[in-house]
């Protein structure tokens, strides 16, 4: 691997750090209103992925766990022992292949629309599936494939047209190895009775790719677990609801941090 290949971040804001990690196929730019609400009182970093958004030029890896070792290697850079990941959907792959390899970096967790177990093996034929259609027709075409899975009947024409040119920008060669990443990735259930930091599953009530019995039952499992269902939303339900979303994950990750001295 090259030693350029650490992905690009944005890192802003003081205090506790975290981390956002982006759903598929986007990237990092899909966090802006999360990044600005905690920013506030964390330092928050929201990397592109290697294969997709400013990471595009570096070696796609086709492995969650090669993400999950990028996150280490960017705290490394960063100089931060220990930080809260956040991740939405396959950022939620790569946070919990994250917790199987460095559950002690973890100060807590927060799994949002998304899932502990690995593909089925028609998930696993569809993803082939997907990877002919980028290779063929490109990444807009898999995004509109997509599309009425990603987001809820009732999503706006706005949050549509952010998704649209968001996974339309990104490259056939990044969204190809992320399918295969994905198709690949090892079964995390059991990790989920392994985590030992508070964790948080935030799903939309109308998620058709990861639903709501899917993030109870991992709430359940989870030692520290606690669940978060946002009415009315979908798949990528931080786009969708950001207010919602950023207060729940606000509140959940600043919780019994001392509040800042404000002046007299
Ligand atoms: C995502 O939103 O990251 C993807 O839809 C996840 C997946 O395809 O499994």
């Amino acid at each position: 691997m090259r030693t350029d290949d650490l992905p690009q971040a944005t890192d802003e804001g003081t205090g506790d750090a975290v981390v956002l990690l982006h759903a598929f196929p986007l990237d990092g730019r899909m966090w802006e209103s999360t990044r600005r609400a905690l920013s506030r009182r964390l330092r928050v970093l929201a990397p592109d992925l290697r294969g997709f958004g400013r990471s595009a030029a570096c070696t796609p890896p086709e492995s969650l766990d090669a993400h999950a070792d990028d996150v280490a290697r960017l705290l490394d850079a960063r100089k931060i022992e220990r930080a809260a990941l956040v991740g939405l959907s396959m950022g939620g792959y790569a946070a919990l292949a994250f917790a199987a390899r460095h559950g002690d970096r973890l100060s807590r967790l927060v799994l949002a629309d998304t899932r502990a177990n690995a593909d089925s093996p028609e998930g696993r034929a569809g993803r082939d599936v997907n990877r002919a259609l980028v290779a063929e027709q490109g990444c807009a075409a898999l995004v509109e494939k997509m599309l009425p899975a990603l987001v809820a009947p009732g999503a706006t024409d706005a949050v549509r047209e952010r998704v649209r040119a968001l996974g339309g920008s990104q490259t056939p060669d990044g969204v190809r190895a992320a399918l295969a990443a994905m198709r690949d990735r090892a079964d995390h259930t059991a990790t989920l009775r392994s985590v030992r930091v508070p964790t948080l599953v935030i799903v939309g009530e109308l998620d058709a790719l990861a639903p709501p019995d899917v993030a109870r039952a991992m709430a359940e499992a989870l030692p520290q677990g606690e669940l978060t269902v946002l009415a009315g939303v979908g798949h990528l339900a931080n786009l969708e609801a950001p207010a919602a979303f950023d207060a729940a994950l606000e509140a959940f990750l600043t919780r019994g941090a001392r509040e800042p001295l404000t002046s007299p």
